[in-house]
């Protein structure tokens, strides 16, 4: 049994919440992803003793119901999974009277929702640290595996081109904050009328002035790929638009990452995606089933980014 301490304490974000990467700092961020490669290497941390952590899911999950369960474990305490269709929540009682409950039973709540503005109420009302496991608007937990893995893979953050290909969704919103502000290059194409939000495109710029790099909206994949280090697709129909799908499934036929597009990128290029993939969708299987992509490797970085995340909001260090 290893504790490893990390290089960088993590005191700043010590009870606080984590809803979205914009109120975090570039040097926290740094220490999160630090701590994130010591807990892959020494995974059981047995620092969470009695500690509980409250996991709502208002929408289906594989890989954020999972890291988050076995990541708890791993560190001595208990991830206990919660369906908004079994809790009261799901019939009727309000996010306050959750919030408030829960405060006096568990040591943080993870919730995945659909509106934004559900998990910031839950914060508000919450005693404990809240973490966001997706809404329609970020997916904060996502971006720090995706730079996690870049990092791992590039050997660094600062300079590395990413092209994200597709939506201009929850991941491509945290992909952009997190990437402007470790210093990558981001290039986002999306389909008129399906662009990246404009909240998220300020923050990202923000973040782009102080780190010094560039942040590229555009609607040609082609522009946004060529020299890319990196490229990432998401689904085109996120959960909650499926009665988008047939329509989404043409206007965003020419974001396919394929072949063709990624021979526009860096030789050594990486392609990246969240999980789950539509293979002949968004992406061919040739290219994520290629030698090229890393999305295995970025699914398990899910579990040790979480775990750095857990231990900084849950674990006081000295
Ligand atoms: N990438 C991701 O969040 O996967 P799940 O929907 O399986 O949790
Ligand atoms: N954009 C996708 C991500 C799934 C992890 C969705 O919201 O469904």
């Amino acid at each position: 049994m290893h504790t490893v301490k990390a290089e960088h304490t993590l005191t700043h974000l010590y009870g606080k919440d984590f809803l979205s990467l914009k109120d975090v700092s570039p040097s926290d961020i740094n220490a999160l992803l630090t701590e994130a490669s010591l807990l892959k290497q020494h995974p059981i941390q047995p620092i969470f003793q009695g500690k509980t952590l409250a996991m709502i899911f208002e929408k289906s999950s594989t890989r954020t119901r999972v890291s988050f369960e076995a990541g708890m474990a791993q560190l001595g305490g208990t991830g206990l999974f919660l369906s908004s269709s079994d809790l009261q929540l799901g019939r009727g009682e309000t996010v306050a009277d959750t919030a408030k409950v829960l405060s006096g039973f568990v040591d943080a709540i993870m919730i995945r929702t659909f509106a934004h503005e559900k998990v910031e109420e839950l914060a508000e009302h919450a005693d404990i640290p809240v973490i966001n496991g997706l809404t329609d608007r970020y997916h904060p937990c996502q971006a720090l595996a995706d730079l996690l893995t870049i990092q791992e893979i590039k050997g660094k953050l600062k300079g590395v081109k990413v092209a994200y290909i597709g939506d201009g969704n929850n991941v491509a919103h945290s992909l952009m904050i997190g990437c402007a502000k470790m210093g990558c290059d981001v290039a986002v194409a999306s389909p008129k009328g399906y662009e990246v939000e404009e909240e998220a495109v300020n923050a990202a710029k923000e973040a782009a002035a102080v780190s010094g790099t560039k942040i590229t909206l555009t609607d040609n994949p082609q522009e946004a790929v060529r020299d890319a280090d990196v490229i990432y697709s998401d689904v085109f129909t996120s959960m909650g638009q499926e009665e988008e799908t047939q329509q989404r499934l043409s206007v965003f036929a020419p974001y396919q990452v394929n072949a063709s597009l990624v021979s526009l990128a860096k030789p050594d290029y990486t392609f990246l995606h969240c999980l789950p993939a539509h293979r002949e969708e968004e992406v061919t299987s040739d290219i994520i089933d290629g030698p090229n992509s890393a999305v295995f490797q970025q699914a398990e970085n899910r579990l040790h980014a979480q775990k750095a995340l857990l231990k900084a909001l849950l674990y006081k260090q000295d």
